[in-house]
């Protein structure tokens, strides 16, 4: 329609001088107007030039203002005609803006004296402001001074207005041609091809976004986190077995064998193949040694050790039970071609026999560090752990004494969430024992310091989730992975 109100109006006419007036004549939305200007130019239909025109419009401020009055004149008629009003009486009257500026405005303006009781100057006033400001409203012109004045008030701002004016334009014609988009069969069958005008091709034009994969949050968050490892020197572990012994996951770690988390309540443990083939027979020696009677100035736990709880598969319930297999090898490699420290980190998945709700899955993600080296103490720990975390955004840490079978000392490690406005268990860390360490074979003076998360928390608190279960399982939203943003957390 307005395209067509366009054209025909240029058939019998000169030029369209104002876009803005030429759509108030027909009755059309002058946005509408402009898109036909500006598609009808494309096709050179018309030619068109921009026209800017600036105007004075009221701010919320100036509008109460037209509508209610000036502060100062709401003021002036609160005091009373004769003898005067206490301030205190007349300030209950207005809102605290409104009698903060009338005080100061009719103070000015010499309407009013001001002093703990407040009594009229004159008998009568204008309200010069309301005036000016309905004058606006209804487009007439005003002086440049009240404009200076109520624009100093911020009462009135200036609106810049765009649009055109248009004349024929080489390719014009009264109507619009009809192009074909598609050759289509029955333009073949009746001919129709041969004259049919073909709208031309548009190279420039984009085309339908192509569907493509999209990177789940956590992966993205692993991605960022195995670069932060890798910025401070890590060499990432090898996880890939969800199968694990226990004796791996639980006896190398120094967990005794009465351990309740070695309970099939918190562990699921394989039916087939319910064994484990293979053991290191005199490393496992040595654990069943250090767990019965101690060793290496350890007491040990006094109990029957058994090698067929040692023996039994499970599903790892933490990658810790990585770090015990590649301290091992680690150890060995030290017996043939003496020490070398050692960085290493992992993240992949876990599993635990949790009952499942908004903060728990049976299956997770961990992210674990571990550093070996000669003479390591807490203080590197908490060195290296306000290194990493900060890398992640959290400068603020915390920590508190903990409990694990193979750490010693252990320390959670809190944050301070500026969001929750409280601080927030983001891991668990500690020293490994020499109950882990010496049965392994490593010389005396070799530590480990070493720490692990989940990945879903701090993926959980980026993005903003608050059930797990929306994040990872078979009900997550597909938008939300199509649509989550690159995870560009304070890498430094
Ligand atoms: N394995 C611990 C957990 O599952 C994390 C941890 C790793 C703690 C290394 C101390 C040292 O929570």
């Amino acid at each position: 329609m307005a395209e067509q109100a366009i054209l025909s109006y240029l058939e019998t006419h000169e030029e369209i001088a104002d876009s803005g007036n030429f759509a108030a004549e027909c009755g059309i939305d002058h946005a509408e107007i402009v898109n036909a200007i500006k598609s009808l130019h494309g096709f050179l239909y018309v030619e068109s030039q921009d026209i800017k025109k600036e105007t004075w419009v009221l701010t919320d401020e100036g509008k109460r203002y037209a509508a209610e009055g000036s502060p100062e004149v709401q003021l002036f008629l609160a005091v009373p005609a004769e003898g005067s009003i206490a301030k205190d009486e007349l300030q209950k009257k207005f809102d605290p803006a409104i009698f903060k500026i009338g005080c100061s405005q009719a103070g000015k303006n010499k309407w009013v004296e001001m002093g703990r009781q407040v009594s009229r100057k004159v008998v009568q006033v204008e309200d010069k402001v309301k005036d000016l400001l309905l004058k606006i409203q209804k487009g007439q012109v005003i002086g440049q001074a009240d404009i200076n004045s109520l624009k100093a008030r911020k009462l009135i701002v200036l609106q810049t207005w765009k649009g055109y004016s248009v004349r024929k334009g080489p390719s014009y014609a009264p109507q619009r041609e009809k192009f074909a988009t598609d050759l289509t069969r029955e333009n073949l069958q009746s001919g129709d091809w041969k004259k049919l005008k073909f709208k031309e091709y548009n190279f420039n034009a984009k085309g339908p976004p192509s569907e493509c994969g999209h990177l789940h949050p956590l992966n993205k968050m692993k991605d960022c986190i195995k670069r932060i490892f890798r910025m401070m020197g890590f060499e990432e572990m090898p996880t890939n077995r969800y199968v694990e012994s226990s004796f791996w996951n639980f006896d190398a770690l120094f967990q005794p064998q009465q351990h309740p988390a070695r309970d099939s309540h918190d562990t699921f443990f394989l039916k087939t193949p319910s064994t484990t083939m293979q053991l290191p027979e005199d490393y496992v020696e040595r654990v069943k040694q250090v767990h019965e009677s101690g060793g290496y100035g350890s007491r040990g736990y006094n109990y029957e050790w058994k090698r067929e709880e040692a023996n039994k598969n499970l599903l790892r319930t933490h990658t810790t039970a990585i770090s015990s297999r590649m301290l091992y090898k680690l150890a060995q490699d030290t017996k043939q071609n003496g020490f070398t420290p050692k960085k290493y980190f992992s993240i992949d998945r876990v599993f635990r026999n949790e009952a499942v709700d908004r903060t728990h899955l049976a299956e997770f993600h961990q992210i674990e560090g571990l550093i070996c080296d000669r003479g390591l103490t807490l203080g590197h720990l908490i060195g290296v752990l306000e290194d990493f975390f900060k890398r992640l955004g959290m400068s603020n840490l915390r920590f508190k004494p903990a409990y694990n079978p193979y750490t010693e000392p252990s320390m959670e490690i809190f944050s301070y969430h500026e969001g929750f406005g409280k601080w927030v268990e983001i891991g668990n860390s500690g020293m490994f024992r020499p109950e882990m360490l010496q049965p392994m074979g490593f010389p005396e003076d070799v530590r480990v310091i070493a720490w692990g998360l989940s990945l879903e928390r701090p993926t959980m608190i980026l993005y903003g989730i608050d059930n797990i279960r929306d994040l990872f399982g078979h009900r997550v939203d597909l938008d939300l992975i199509k649509k989550s943003p690159l995870c560009l957390i304070g890498i430094k």
